[in-house]
């Protein structure tokens, strides 16, 4: 197979888009941190599906850590990944390196208030100021038509959406649904960290979800469905659980702790072990 085209520097990124662009053609980003599994990939198969060129963009971001998370540890296998995302139909890998993306001096963070508070906002404090800054600038720097971001990561998702209307940004941003083992794990790199037995009881966080999102949308409570969802989590074997919300749809504000009769989404973070897995559903 041919080596997936790759360029370092905005520079290179930008003349690339522009000759696609002057063509009359459109471009789709699909931003991602590497690790790559079918999740990442259903992402290229999404955007190929709105636009004739996908670039993917591979940087591990270190703002969006913080000191005591995985940033050193994290999977780093570029060959691997531009392999797999040529064989996705990818045309362009933009990989650019720490110096390219933050030179020295750099001095500017996007926050986001309201969506990226509480949950993985309360959790980890830097992650969304990070994830903002990163996605403001990949999406400056690539000036895509159609830009996509997995639905496993909500919480992003809006908080994407959000900073995207509010900054005028001139791209449509695309959710992709969930890629999930046949068992309802949803795909993560972070998977590769469990042990057999404790992959044997990870289902149990999507199975907890579906139960509260099917009881909240036939009329229970919100406070004694999101209960008994982390009841269940803990007694399948999961060491704690982090958070565990149902949340307006769109700017996931706090609901309940009554019925409920807008479009909504229950959303957790939970530990097995060293490993946070996250999961979302719709109500
Ligand atoms: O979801 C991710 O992989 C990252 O948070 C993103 C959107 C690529 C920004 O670094």
């Amino acid at each position: 197979m041919t080596a997936l085209p790759t360029v370092r520097t905005k520079a290179d990124l930008r003349a690339r888009v522009a000759a696609w662009r002057a063509a009359g053609e459109r471009v789709a980003l699909v931003p991602t941190m590497g690790a790559l599994h079918e999740g990442h990939l259903s992402l290229v198969g999404i955007g190929r599906a709105n636009a004739e060129h996908v670039v993917a963009s591979l940087f591990v971001n270190p703002t969006q850590f913080s000191p005591a998370e995985d940033f050193d540890a994290y999977p780093r296998d570029e060959a691997r990944d531009a392999e797999l995302l040529a064989a996705a139909g990818c045309d362009l890998l933009y990989a650019p390196g720490a110096e390219e993306m933050y030179p020295p001096g750099f001095a500017t963070s996007v926050a986001v208030a309201h969506v990226s508070e509480g949950m993985e906002g309360a959790a980890r404090p830097h992650h969304f100021g990070g994830v903002a800054t990163v996605v403001t600038k990949l999406l400056t720097q690539a000036a895509p038509d159609v830009a996509v971001f997995g639905e496993k990561d909500y919480q992003q998702l809006q908080v994407i959406r959000r900073l995207t209307r509010d900054l005028d940004l001139p791209v449509e941003i695309i959710g992709g649904p969930t890629m999930r083992a046949d068992d309802g794990l949803a795909l993560s790199s972070r998977n590769a960290y469990l042990s057999a037995q404790q992959r044997a009881i990870a289902p149990a966080l999507n199975r907890a979800l579906k139960a509260c999102a099917q009881a909240v949308a036939k009329g229970a409570a919100v406070d004694a469905s999101e209960a008994a969802a982390i009841e269940a989590i803990l007694a399948a074997g999961f060491d704690s659980v982090d958070y565990l919300e149902v949340r307006s749809a769109e700017y996931l504000e706090r609901l309940g702790p009554g019925p409920i009769d807008a479009p909504a989404r229950v959303l957790t973070a939970a530990r097995l072990g060293r490993t946070r897995l996250l999961d979302n559903e719709p109500i």
